[in-house]
């Protein structure tokens, strides 16, 4: 290993100074934590410190201080002299031990309130002591000094107050542990605060924080060139963003502008992003205003009149198709999905043939027949219908459903564009488990794809990738961006994309997220008001159902019991649908098999609890 604890054949960051340059001179090695590969191949984190080694010594454990001139940082516990006798099973004894000083707080308060449940998994990282401003003191700011929007969107009757992160893990300022399987809506991708990412951050900090694209620096060029890797021909030209919105702006300026035609279609049900031109290709009540927005991609325009005493609301033609949603839909079957579960609905189809498919995209073609011009500039459409609104949350389409749709739209000199800002935007960067981008797994290739959320981690970011052709109408006239391609943004975003291939995050997608959705799916058949578990590997969405038999959406209230319940418990999913009414579960792709497990019992505990009170 390079300039650290040991030697190891992965390169790994070096968080501290080597003990030639200035910084805190140490004698000693402390370690604070274990942080990567858990018991079986165990990493330390060392730095300078002494070690009250009698009081963490494990029974039976062989320690000795540091060999001296080692430098601090990462290494593989294996090859660090003073704890070459730790062997895996030795460490699997110290998580069990509570050796807090020795490997960090490794049984913090959990945020478990209820008897019954399984142990929360063990974490190895000890957060910060809280010395904030208390809760009443920023839930007043919040009212008095924040849009009172921020109340408006704030999850839980008892809010969360958040005060560190550390992988699929976060803390509240009264320390108890939550396990996080909503990511901050699916955008932290690789785990809060990834040491790597956090280290590549660092770096580029102290280097150079700003500049813009009108200068040449290395890390744009580098991250572009990257993630262009990452797609098919002839996906290769970048643009950056800020956010999903943004890079979805841009996207409806470049399909507009290279087919010369005007008018987006976009799946009713979809969210696209609250820009004033995306809040038209986005389809639900909830986050759209009574103005004008995304004109040639709306359904409704509303114009205050001169004098502004009354309100004139003009219905344009409806843009946006039927979502083909084979569980809430008209139409479905239990083969239409590309999932590990299929919908309890009954399918009739003979092998290779899927009614539902066809009706859809009669549907679809029933839109270009009635609602636009012959020509058309853009659809858009999510891999996976994912976020807020979604008429499910997560819907998935029948399995040729997209493939046909894009020869319609070709046909029509529109191009396609998928919104992985759900996945990049949320179903990109190997979230669904057995593709990197989520529209791998419709067999399509996109003429442009814009993605942001899990780009950075969490760092503000999102792009748009697409043709050389597309990209060149753009070129016509200028565009500039600040942020877009900032520095500090590209570098976590490559690191983001080097971190997902080290640490295997596609496969946990698919593992655990497979796991997830088929012991999800056995409690659907065990309550009632599991109405469908649907998703791809950790895009995952559970709706609930007043009944199995008429699929009403659960109420509101049910939803919030079970949710807050679940949260009382220690664990954080998010909600969506057009009617609330789907649990929504995108982790961090470092989520554990005994993460899961545990989740699924306190899924179980939280859906029995209701259904004995009600
Ligand atoms: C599919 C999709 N597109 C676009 C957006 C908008 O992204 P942002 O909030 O970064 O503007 C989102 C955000 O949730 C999304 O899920």
């Amino acid at each position: 290993m390079r300039g650290g604890i040991g030697s190891s054949s992965r390169p790994l960051p070096r968080l501290l100074p080597k003990p030639h340059c200035t910084g805190p001179s140490w004698t000693f090695l402390r370690v604070v934590s274990l942080l990567e590969g858990g018991p079986t191949s165990p990493f330390l984190r060392a730095e300078p410190g002494r070690v009250p080694w009698a009081k963490t010594r494990p029974p039976g454990a062989r320690l000795r201080a540091p060999t001296p001139g080692l430098a601090p940082g990462w290494g593989p516990a294996s090859t660090v002299s003073p704890w070459r006798s730790w062997t895996p099973a030795l460490f699997s004894r110290c998580l069990t031990l509570n050796c807090n000083d020795f490997t960090g707080a490794l049984c913090q308060k959990s945020a478990l309130t209820t008897k019954g449940l399984p142990e929360m998994p063990p974490c190895n990282f000890t957060p910060d002591e809280y010395k904030g401003m208390s809760k009443e003191r920023m839930m007043e700011i919040r009212r008095q000094n924040c849009n009172p929007m921020i109340m408006k969107v704030t999850y839980y009757k008892k809010p969360v107050f958040i005060h560190q992160g550390y992988m699929q893990w976060l803390w509240d300022v009264d320390g108890r542990r939550y396990l996080d399987l909503f990511a901050g809506v699916a955008t932290v991708s690789v785990g809060h605060c990834h040491p790597r990412v956090t280290a590549a951050a660092e770096e580029q900090l102290k280097r150079l924080w700003h500049t813009t694209n009108i200068y040449v620096y290395p890390p744009l060029h580098e991250y572009c060139k990257k993630l262009a890797s990452y797609f098919p021909d002839p996906l290769k030209v970048v643009y950056l963003t800020n956010s999903g919105s943004e890079a979805n702006d841009l996207a409806m300026l470049m399909a507009r502008l290279h087919t010369g035609n005007f008018d987006i279609i976009t799946f009713r049900g979809s969210y696209h992003g609250g820009s004033p031109q995306t809040m038209g290709l986005t389809s639900n009540a909830a986050y759209k205003y009574p103005i004008a927005n995304g004109l040639g991609c709306t359904t409704l325009l509303s114009l205050s009149p001169v004098f502004g005493l009354i309100q004139l609301t003009l219905f344009l033609p409806d843009k946006q198709t039927m979502c083909p949603d084979v569980f809430r839909g008209p139409w479905g079957g239990s083969h239409c999905r590309d999932s590990p579960v299929q919908t309890i609905r009954d399918c009739s189809c003979a092998q290779g043939q899927c009614m539902a498919n066809e009706q859809y995209i009669g549907q679809l073609k029933e839109t270009f027949a009635t609602s636009v011009p012959s020509r058309i500039a853009a659809f858009f459409g999510e891999p996976i219908q994912v976020p807020y609104s979604g008429v499910g949350g997560a819907v998935q389409y029948p399995k040729n459903y997209l493939k046909e749709a894009y020869k319609l739209v070709r046909e029509r000199g529109g191009v396609c564009i998928a919104d992985e800002a759900s996945r990049p935007v949320q179903t990109g960067f190997g979230r669904t488990g057995s593709h990197f981008w989520g529209f791998q797994g419709h067999d399509v290739i996109p003429d442009m794809v814009t993605m942001a959320k899990g780009i950075g981690n969490g760092f503000p970011m999102g792009a748009v990738v697409t043709t050389p052709e597309i990209a060149a109408s753009f070129a016509k006239g200028v565009h500039f961006n600040t942020f877009g391609g900032n520095p500090v943004a590209c570098v976590i975003a490559s690191s983001v994309l080097d971190t997902i291939k080290e640490d295997g995050a596609q496969q946990i997608s698919l593992d655990v997220g497979t796991y997830l959705m088929t012991e999800l799916a056995k409690l659907r058949d065990k309550y009632e008001i599991i109405g469908d578990v649907r998703g791809k590997g950790l895009q995952i969405g559970v709706e609930m159902v007043k009944d199995k038999a008429s699929r009403v959406p659960l109420p509101p209230e049910a939803m919030s019991e079970i949710f807050e319940d679940v949260k009382d418990m220690g664990v954080l999913i998010g909600k969506g649908g057009v009617y609330g009414q789907t649990f929504r579960i995108k982790p961090p792709m470092c989520i554990t098999m005994e993460d899961a497990d545990f989740f699924l019992a306190v899924f179980d505990k939280s859906v029995c609890n209701y259904m004995e009170k009600r």
